[in-house]
């Protein structure tokens, strides 16, 4: 075997994790990660399950990947995340060709799977939560990274949302130590990193042992991160907002490398829809801390998840929904409508909303966050922003793409060798998804 293809479904730590697979196989067999499935040894399907059609999506996918197996040698096809965390033996039997499924706590054990794949002939599945084992037993980062990466500390949800199926397919809580995620960091800041994203499904739960002092909290994790040399920007996703305490509030007035922006997903504006979602915070808790974050960094923006359609959602219940985007002014958000997930106690909700319901309120809301985020682009022309450069720009060779603070992809024109570095860019034009700007050589920050 020398060549892997890997297609990953869903969220970031997903991404990461898939990252880590790659690594993890090339170290242990030697696999090369390619473009192209057809070249592929070992065929990985990394899957997410956290709304509608996730399953179908997963059983299509593998029957585009079906002739491959009619090669010689037929290359190896493996499943992990969450669907196969859900689906488990099911899944092994409804596609018979697939050689190995695994969850997202045993992908490590992947190499062992492989080998027994190959030596017992018979497939392989692990979908087992053995905590802890799975960021210990991965390899170190070898240096392969634009200035941009992620870094998943916290894993799993206890918070049991009515309408999730996370805490069924990831896990119960868990937080990585301290040092573990210090030492990867740095090593990815020794790599030329200059901004760490920190992943979890709920990374302002992070409890992590420092191993020295107890237990860190999330807020006393970023103020150990932020001392690191080489560190320009971090950020973090996805947060919930009953574990945005006083600290971590703190924390985003005095760490100037944390970006003044925060992804904090309330899913609705109504209080009735967020006790039947069982979301343990209502709509004025909400409000009052993104006033406290607002009176720490007045720069900072808020984007959020929102779920239209959840049952038994009233005209009343939507339209309070619509006040609170009102009253935070959202910027780019993500907005789904409610579907029905396997386990989850929503299911047993009967008051479902009609589908053209569903529909409408998701295009109004949409809408609405959409003229938001262009109203904050067009605020933004004529300003100066701080952007880290991520590379050349894919339209054109002499151009560069960077990220703003508050998260926009900027493009301008500019000198070579511009990557990894934190300049000051004019912001000339809005476009819809990206600013236009022009690179001021003088002002540049580093
Ligand atoms: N239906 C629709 N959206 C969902 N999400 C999670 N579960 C569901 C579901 N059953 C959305 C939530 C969450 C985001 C990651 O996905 O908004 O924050
Ligand atoms: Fe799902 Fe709620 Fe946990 Fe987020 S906080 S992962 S929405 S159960």
């Amino acid at each position: 075997m020398r060549r892997l293809y890997i297609k990953t479904f869903g969220c970031q730590m997903n991404e990461y994790d898939s990252e880590r697979i790659a690594e993890l196989l090339a170290q242990s067999h030697g696999l090369e990660w390619v473009e192209d499935p057809a070249l592929a040894d070992l065929l990985i399907l990394n899957t997410c399950s956290i709304r509608e059609k996730a399953e179908d999506k997963v059983y299509t996918q593998l029957g585009f990947w079906r002739p491959y197996k009619e090669r010689e040698p037929a290359p190896l096809i493996a499943v992990g995340g969450c669907v196969a965390s859900q689906e488990g033996e099911r899944l092994r039997r409804r596609v018979p060709f697939v050689d190995i499924v695994f969850g997202p706590q045993t992908l490590h054990r992947l190499p062992d799977l492989i080998d027994a794949r190959l030596a017992e002939a018979a497939p392989q599945v692990d979908l087992a939560f053995p905590e802890l084992e799975k960021f210990d037993r991965l390899p170190q980062r070898p240096g392969r990274h634009g200035p941009s990466a992620f870094v998943t500390v916290q894993e799993g949800c206890d918070k049991f949302c009515t309408f999730c199926v996370v805490p069924h397919t990831r896990g119960r809580e868990y937080s990585r130590p301290v040092p573990d995620i210090v030492r990867e960091v740095r090593q990815l800041l020794d790599q030329g990193v200059r901004e760490i994203t920190l992943l979890g499904q709920n990374v302002n739960a992070y409890r992590g042992a420092s191993g020295l002092v107890g237990e860190l909290g999330f807020a006393d994790l970023l103020r150990r991160l932020a001392r690191l040399p080489g560190l320009m920007r971090l950020r973090y996703t996805t947060s919930h907002p009953n574990n945005l305490d006083e600290d971590l509030i703190a924390a985003h007035g005095e760490l100037a490398v944390l970006a003044p922006h925060l992804h904090l997903p309330v899913q609705s504006g109504s209080d009735r829809i967020l006790r039947r979602m069982h979301r343990k915070h209502d709509v004025a808790t909400y409000l009052q801390k993104i006033q406290a974050l607002r009176q720490v960094r007045p720069e900072i923006r808020f984007s959020s998840d929102f779920i239209v359609g959840f049952p038994g959602e009233s005209d009343a219940d939507f339209a309070a929904t619509m006040d609170l985007i009102e009253a935070v002014r959202f910027d780019q958000s993500y907005s789904f409508k409610y579907s029905p997930r396997p386990n989850t106690p929503a299911l047993k909700l009967k008051d479902t909303v009609p589908e053209p319901v569903k529909e409408e309120r998701l295009a109004i809301l949409q809408g609405r966050i959409n003229q938001l985020a262009q109203e904050y682009s067009r605020a933004l022309v004529g300003t100066v922003q701080e952007v880290l450069v991520t590379g050349p720009s894919r339209r054109s060779a002499e151009e560069w793409t960077g990220k703003t603070p508050c998260n926009r992809s900027v493009n301008f024109p500019g000198p070579a060798g511009l990557t990894g570095q934190m300049v000051a860019v004019e912001i000339t034009e809005a476009l819809p998804n990206s600013l236009r700007g022009r690179f001021l050589p003088l002002r540049a920050v580093s």
